[in-house]
């Protein structure tokens, strides 16, 4: 089976990063790793990348230049397939016009519920029943495009962030495998 080069684009811990590399060396999960992108030179994120040996790279949205940067890079380890964990910046149209139903995307909550920024938050203070996790392919409107896979769950009564973190997150360790596998069934 050849398996799709896939760039992780992450900005901070990396758990989805981590879980990504994890399934990848299962002989028939269809993609592998072969490069990791962050917006932050200190996302902890980037310490499995060095662990696991994946090459990886620092991009500074600030600047003009970045998005030639990186579809360059794209180019170089002949990336196929991009996944966003936790990349907290807006990907670029350009990139997205490359990747055409190539860039997924996982958000912390069930979609079109509570697109964008401080989800758990807002989960709480609507007094939401259920909440979960959305995958969903990338277009240049935020956290809109086709959904691929969602997971949900019933919050308790002495629900807060963090536990709402802790319980969302768990679900997206399966959420975002499972949507690979989906994206990738019928090609
Ligand atoms: C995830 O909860 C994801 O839904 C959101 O950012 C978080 C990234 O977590 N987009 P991690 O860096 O994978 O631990």
């Amino acid at each position: 089976m050849v398996k799709h080069k896939t760039c992780v684009f992450i900005s901070g811990k990396g758990t989805n990063l981590k879980n990504l590399i994890h399934c990848s060396r299962d002989s028939s999960f269809p993609i592998t790793i072969s490069l990791v992108i962050s917006n932050k030179k200190k996302a902890e994120g980037l310490n499995f990348a060095k662990i696991y040996k994946i090459p990886y790279m620092i991009i500074d949205t600030n600047f003009k230049n970045y998005e030639i940067k990186t579809l360059l890079f794209l180019k170089k380890y002949k990336i196929s397939f991009i996944c966003l964990a936790g990349f907290m910046k807006i990907i670029s149209n350009n990139i997205i016009r490359s990747f055409e139903k190539k860039i997924i995307n996982i958000h912390p909550s069930l979609l079109p519920k509570f697109k964008g920024l401080n989800t758990f938050n807002r989960v709480l203070s609507n007094k939401e029943k259920k909440t979960g996790c959305t995958v969903h392919y990338v277009t240049n409107k935020l956290d809109a495009g086709q959904i691929i896979v969602k997971k949900r769950f019933y919050l308790d009564s002495d629900e807060n962030e963090l536990t709402l973190k802790r319980k969302t997150q768990k679900l997206e360790y399966r959420a975002f495998p499972e949507a690979i596998i989906k994206t990738f069934r019928n090609t």
